[in-house]
């Protein structure tokens, strides 16, 4: 039985590489933002919007542990999910969880090139997204380096590059 856990900040790639790992090694993929939208039949936008942070840490982590449940899968968590409650102590107890650790220069290159809606990131101007990454990376780097591998991103690396590492390293 294999499952592997991508963890790492918003924009680290984490869905793109999962998807590409999940495919090259035949298990099935999932995101478990996706996971949570399709059970709450609701974006995670909404979510914030109607129940806060806190109530979204909440569906977050009764959502982990269906997810984190399945066999045979790769997935893909919220770039917050390691940081609350013991999710972090849980996600190691359930697979080989790897940590897509970026740099913020990396980090903002993705996030430019992704669509996805970020209620952290909304409304920052250039400066105070830099200035939020910096700050919300240095709290949240000692959650993720609980993971039992780590692999450094550079801003150059392709996804695929970075899904046949995470394939040599869980
Ligand atoms: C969050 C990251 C998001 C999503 C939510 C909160 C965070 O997931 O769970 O917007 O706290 O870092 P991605 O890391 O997939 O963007």
């Amino acid at each position: 039985m294999k499952r592997i856990i991508l963890i790492g900040y918003m924009g680290a790639g984490k869905t793109t590489v999962g998807k590409a790992l999940a495919k090259k090694l035949g298990l099935m993929f999932y995101d478990l933002d996706w996971y949570i939208e399709s059970r709450m039949r609701k974006t995670v936008k909404q979510l914030f919007d109607e129940r806060g942070e806190e109530g979204f840490r909440k569906i977050e982590h009764n959502m982990l542990h269906e997810v984190a449940e399945f066999e045979d899968v790769v997935l893909a968590c919220g770039g917050g999910t390691p940081c609350f409650f013991d999710n972090m102590d849980y996600l190691n107890r359930q697979g080989e969880t790897v940590f897509l650790k970026g740099d913020p220069d990396t980090i903002i290159k993705h996030l430019r090139m992704s669509r996805g809606v970020r209620p952290l990131l909304l409304g920052k101007s250039d400066e105070e997204l830099l200035a939020y990454i910096n700050e919300s990376l240095a709290l949240r780097t000692p959650f993720y380096e609980k993971a039992k591998h780590t692999i450094d991103i550079m801003p150059m690396d392709s996804f695929d590059k970075i899904a046949d590492t995470v394939d040599e390293v869980a």
